[in-house]
């Protein structure tokens, strides 16, 4: 159950502190969300930053690259999407004609935010040789302004795929733009965007916790700064961190990304201690976004069938097709 308590960033009020549900009515709602799920033929689709409850429901639980997989070759009649509202509008444009719901419209994201479309489209004008390259966490209005898109977990081999005589823009995530110009060593003209989580980790607070446990290796997400990038063992997308700590031999590791991904960590490697590393303000590290979806909002979206994605023809069939390229080029 999850029963941590939301900090409350300053000025933002729609974002409501989270309480505990009692026992006894999680496992009720659970039992309802399941008797739905079997009735409209829906799978369950759950980024690996959800609530304990939810996990452990869905019928799927990855990163943003293992869920547009799995969204592209569901027979399911009904998606339902818990994670943020871009990852749900990406199984939309890749199911034009299933109904696509989730618990709360309003999850969204600070990378999705730093990059509108307008703002982008005078910016391409500038240069017309810009191949764009986008980071799944924009609108579906960003993609439909992509060449390709990427995901952390196949970003390298995105980058190595473009075109050699392009000039390389990279949107909206700098950090992990940064990251995989490094990997690459393509030169690319970075979108200053990043994700508010993941930039709280600084080169000071992973210092302490790599003294406080000096035989723990450090997995961190590309999210991170180069600051904290540098310290790590290991960069990779949360799905990349199951099977990077299932194959260590270490008992502890450290973990700088979302503190939801513990709860994954922890069922796939029962063995092993897992450490959330600290911000700099505290070990909190909980997406506000994806932290407003709740079990109670999970039941009502699949009994309303509302919130629901709802996107214009046109406008999905130029967002679905750097997608679809992004797919193609990851199955090589
Ligand atoms: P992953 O694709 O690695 O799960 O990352 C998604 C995300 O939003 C990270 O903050
Ligand atoms: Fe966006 Fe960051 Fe939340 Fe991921 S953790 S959804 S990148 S704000």
């Amino acid at each position: 159950m999850s029963d941590t308590i939301e900090l409350q960033p300053p000025g933002v009020d729609r974002f409501p502190v989270r309480t505990p549900t009692p026992p006894a009515r999680l496992d009720a709602l659970s039992r309802e969300i399941l008797a739905l799920k079997k009735k409209l033929n829906a799978v369950l689709l759950a980024h690996n930053y959800q609530v304990p409850e939810i996990q452990d429901l869905a019928d799927f639980v990855g990163d943003s690259l293992g869920l547009s997989q799995q969204a592209a070759k569901t027979s399911a009649d009904v998606l339902v999407f818990c994670g943020v509202h871009f990852m749900a509008e990406t199984a939309k444009l890749l199911n034009p004609n299933k109904l696509v719901v989730l618990p709360d419209k309003d999850a969204g994201c600070s990378l999705e935010e730093s990059c509108p479309a307008d703002k982008l489209k005078t910016f391409q004008a500038a240069n017309p040789n810009f191949y764009t390259i986008a980071y799944i966490n924009c609108s579906a209005e960003v993609k439909a302004l992509s060449d390709v898109i990427c995901t952390s977990g196949n970003a390298v081999k995105i980058v190595q795929a473009a075109p050699k005589d392009r000039d390389l823009l990279f949107v909206p995530d700098e950090n992990l733009g940064a990251w995989v110009q490094e990997q690459t060593g393509r030169p690319m003209t970075l979108w200053r965007g990043n994700c508010y989580v993941h930039i709280e980790f600084t080169h000071a607070s992973i210092t302490r916790i790599r003294r406080e446990y000096p035989e723990a290796p450090l997995v961190a997400h590309p999210e991170c700064t180069q600051a904290v990038r540098l310290l790590a063992d290991e960069i990779c997308s949360t799905e990349k961190m199951v099977s990077y700590c299932k194959g260590s031999t270490a008992r502890q590791i450290i973990i700088a990304t979302e503190a939801g991904m513990i709860h994954r960590l922890k069922k796939e490697c029962p063995d092993k201690t897992f450490i959330p590393a600290p911000s700099s303000q505290c070990r909190c590290n909980e997406c506000r976004y994806m932290k407003l979806n709740t079990l109670d909002k999970l039941y009502k979206c699949m009994a309303d069938l509302q919130p629901r994605v709802e996107l214009s023809p046109a406008l999905m069939d130029r967002a679905r097709a750097p997608i679809q390229r992004m797919l193609e080029i990851s199955a090589k």
